[in-house]
């Protein structure tokens, strides 16, 4: 984006782009529910996913960097679930370097809020010169990224000027979330009637981002003792680990504190060895199912002399004795709560960074979009 197409964009009344656009993400997330959802009581998506005609597909590959390639790992734990189809999700700056296997038969997702990242780019022409069907998720319409893929959904989270991608995040969330029904019902892997109940807990998720963005004087406690760190740990198990990466991602490009993300079970082999008296973790319990592997693990954090800051799901209340800090997630289906997930871990590193004194939209060595390879 330009100087003046930045200045174009006002930051009204707030006091940086980042966190304007965090607070945008209940009306993103409105905007692609709408564009993306025909009828909800009919289980119908627009034809914008409805005449990609997915069905075919034997596999799907993920392309992207940095906050997209996140959003990709959300994506695979839905589609893999609901659509029964291997999902592979490669950064797109190591795809080059592998002999993959793409085929006609490979549906390729390429994912890109600015849709000029060059990783991206150079890794998608390889997936095209293979015969792959490329379907661009973008947030910038007629970028190159859009015009070179076969197919392009357009992310509606409007101009995106802070580095640290938030709303665009959540754009590519839905739009996997709608894609990976979309994928289910194409297969024949879920019914019109099954969409349904996914539908109207999506439906509910903006209200429900609402209220955990009303929680920021709670956030901003926490910050207050996080900013006094130079290393933190983000942990979670299955989806939860795809959003502790987001996290520990936003909290090291705001902050600049060392920021590691791990699943809580790939943790213990290694780098607990790290943890010493006062050391911070944010730990994702939103998994019912997972969540009472996890719990020992917080215990013996704590016991090493961590301090925790807990996101738990609505149903996995025990995790809460183990932290330090907590916040509770408006119930919602466990395959979603990344959506409201990540909204505490965005004002985390918001308000971190500000309590660090950082230049919070434009942190040092960073641009919005890495247009060359290297
Ligand atoms: C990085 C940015 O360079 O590019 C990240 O610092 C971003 O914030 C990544 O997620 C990918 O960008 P894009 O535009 O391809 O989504």
């Amino acid at each position: 984006m330009t100087a003046t197409n930045k200045n174009a964009v006002d930051k009204g009344s707030y006091p940086h782009f980042m966190l304007k656009e965090i607070m945008e993400q209940p009306e993103v997330l409105r905007r692609t529910l709408a564009k993306g959802i025909a009828s909800i009581e009919q289980g119908q998506l627009s034809p914008e996913y409805g005449d990609l005609r997915l069905g075919k597909y034997q596999k799907v590959l993920v392309l992207a960097c940095g906050t997209a390639y996140h959003a990709g790992l959300v994506g695979k734990y839905f589609m893999e679930k609901l659509a029964r189809v291997p999902v592979t999700v490669e950064q797109a700056a190591e795809f080059r370097y592998t002999d993959s296997f793409v085929d006609p038969d490979t549906l390729v997702l390429v994912i890109s809020q600015s849709g000029e990242t060059g990783d991206t780019l150079a890794a998608m022409r390889e997936a095209k010169s293979k015969g792959g069907y490329l379907v661009a998720i973008t947030n910038v319409a007629g970028s190159t990224i859009a015009r070179e893929a076969h197919r392009v959904i357009n992310t509606v989270a409007g101009a995106e000027i802070s580095v640290a991608s938030t709303k665009a995040y959540m754009a590519q969330l839905a739009t996997l979330y709608l894609l990976g029904l979309q994928l289910a019902m194409d297969r024949g892997r879920l019914g019109f009637k099954d969409a349904v109940p996914y539908l109207k807990a999506m439906k509910k998720i903006p209200e429900q981002v609402e209220q955990l963005l009303a929680e920021q004087a709670t956030v901003k406690e926490w910050a207050g003792r996080l900013a006094g760190n130079e290393h933190a740990f983000f942990l979670g198990r299955g989806l939860d680990a795809a959003v502790a990466m987001e996290g520990s991602l936003k909290l090291k490009e705001t902050t600049y504190i060392h920021a590691e993300a791990y699943s809580a079970g790939e943790f213990r082999h290694g780098p607990i060895a790290l943890i010493e008296e006062g050391i911070p973790a944010v730990i994702l319990a939103t998994q019912p199912e997972l969540v009472g592997y996890t719990v020992p693990v917080m215990e013996e954090l704590k016991s090493r002399g961590a301090w925790i800051i807990g996101i738990l799901g609505a149903d996995t209340g025990q995790a809460a004795d183990c932290c330090d800090y907590r916040m509770i997630l408006p119930a919602t289906l466990p395959e979603f709560t990344p959506m409201p997930a990540v909204i505490p871990l965005q004002l985390l590193a918001y308000y971190t960074a500000c309590a660090r004194g950082n230049d919070v939209d434009q942190p040092r060595h960073l641009v919005k979009s890495v247009k060359d390879v290297k």
